[in-house]
């Protein structure tokens, strides 16, 4: 039998010098008439936005700035931002952001409608169509959310992050402008560069892994692991950070061709719940489960073709067991260079909650399904247990 693949992509992406003039292209093609522009407060603050709303001006269109959004907001939160884009009658969006912003305004685009909103979604996310185009531009090395068809909201009520998956929430624009990550601050750089780790290596050990996906995701390793500490440290080093936003591009790609496993299932209640940044619960959770998974002897034998063409070092290990440990001891040591919290004691989760953890990640059946290695309620107690 044909092994089957599909992956749906915006429609360009734009990077290197000057990628940000191509929004004044895009409105003149689009023959755009008002461009609600979502950022959020923070990145205004720090003249960010500058960049994206001087192109937006420059083309002479009506603009309007949507910025009143948390990070890793609640489905609530990004409702009322929807809400208020709905007023405005823009005939395009154009989002420059992490992750938070970038799915607000995917979530925005679908949903110019007052038949349903993204509650509905949480239960029903097919139903959506596409409403209005929209360009997206990241500010994290990251998410990968300017390509995936995923938008993710908390759900205070149940405790939980829910990822809703439409492809009509695709991007029809990309813009990756490394001069947005230039100053990013270690901390958020080092966890949002090790969520696209996660997300490149879970979806070559996913069930769901193609030929397409497995193109992308290990590109996407191989930079990241022979560059992110650098660009992480180095504020001058442009090149591993340009390396880092193609990296977390590939991750979506990656993503969108097959889907993340264990580590992102049983991260949604550490964000949901605690508050954890996203990339640094996954962090927390890469090595545990990565060394579960390991076990298996598929994954076991895909992270040892992920050693053969990631590592480069010139004394090299042979057998498969030497190839994956090897692997897993890579992401182990990344995280330890970047002092990314590998313990729920410094969120202050006492570990009395190790039940409602297990109860929650248990829920997310999308992701676990995902997973080689078949994970019950005790290996999810197990691998909790050693963060806790
Ligand atoms: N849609 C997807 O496919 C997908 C994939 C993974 C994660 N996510 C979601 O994305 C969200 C996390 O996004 P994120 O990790 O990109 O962070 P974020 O968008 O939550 O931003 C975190 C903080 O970093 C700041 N920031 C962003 N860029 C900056 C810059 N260049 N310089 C200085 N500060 C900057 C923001 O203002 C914010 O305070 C979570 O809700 C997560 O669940 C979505
Ligand atoms: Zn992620």
């Amino acid at each position: 039998m044909l092994t089957k693949y599909s992956l749906k992509m915006p429609r360009a992406v734009f990077g290197g010098e000057n990628s940000m003039d191509n929004i004044a292209e895009i409105i003149q093609k689009l023959n755009a008439k008002k461009v609600a522009m979502f950022t959020d407060k923070g990145l205004r603050k720090l003249g960010l936005f500058d960049m994206p709303e001087a192109v937006v001006k420059a083309s002479g269109v009506e603009y309007y700035v949507l910025d009143d959004l948390p990070a890793e907001p609640s489905y609530m939160a990004v409702q009322a931002v929807v809400d208020e884009f709905k007023k405005s009658g823009a005939d395009l969006i154009v989002a420059c952001g992490g992750g938070s912003v970038m799915d607000a305004a995917k979530l925005a685009s679908i949903l110019v409608t007052d038949e349903y909103g993204v509650k509905e979604l949480l239960d029903n996310p097919g139903m959506a169509q596409k409403c209005v185009p929209i360009v997206l531009i990241p500010t994290t090395a990251g998410t990968g959310a300017e390509v995936t068809p995923n938008a993710i909201v908390g759900v205070p009520e149940r405790e939980l992050k829910i990822g809703i998956v439409n492809e009509n929430m695709i991007a029809d624009y990309v813009i990756l402008d490394a001069r947005l990550i230039k100053n990013l601050p270690r901390k958020i750089a080092a966890a949002t560069g090790v969520d696209a780790l996660a997300h490149c290596i879970e979806c070559f050990t996913s069930n769901k892994a193609n030929p397409f996906s497995d193109m992308y995701a290990l590109e996407g390793c191989d930079l990241i692991l022979n560059n992110i500490e650098k660009a992480c440290d180095d504020p001058n080093a442009m090149e591993e950070k340009n390396r880092m936003q193609m990296a977390a591009y590939y991750g979506g790609l990656a993503i969108t061709a097959s889907g993340t496993t264990a580590v992102h299932a049983l991260s949604y209640p550490l964000g949901g719940k605690y508050h954890i940044a996203h990339g640094v619960s996954n962090a927390m959770l890469l090595a545990p489960v990565m060394r579960f998974n390991a076990e298996d002897p598929s994954v076991k034998e895909r992270l040892a073709m992920a050693y053969d063409r990631c590592c480069h070092e010139a004394e090299r290990v042979s057998t498969v067991e030497e190839k994956a440990a090897w692997m897993i001891a890579r992401m182990e040591a990344i995280v330890k260079h970047l002092e990314i919290p590998t313990s729920l004691k410094e969120f202050n989760v006492p570990a009395e909650d190790l039940e409602s953890l297990v109860e929650s990640g248990m829920q997310v059946t999308r992701l676990l399904v995902n997973n080689m290695r078949k994970v019950t309620a005790d290996d999810a107690r197990a691998i909790y247990t050693q963060i806790l």
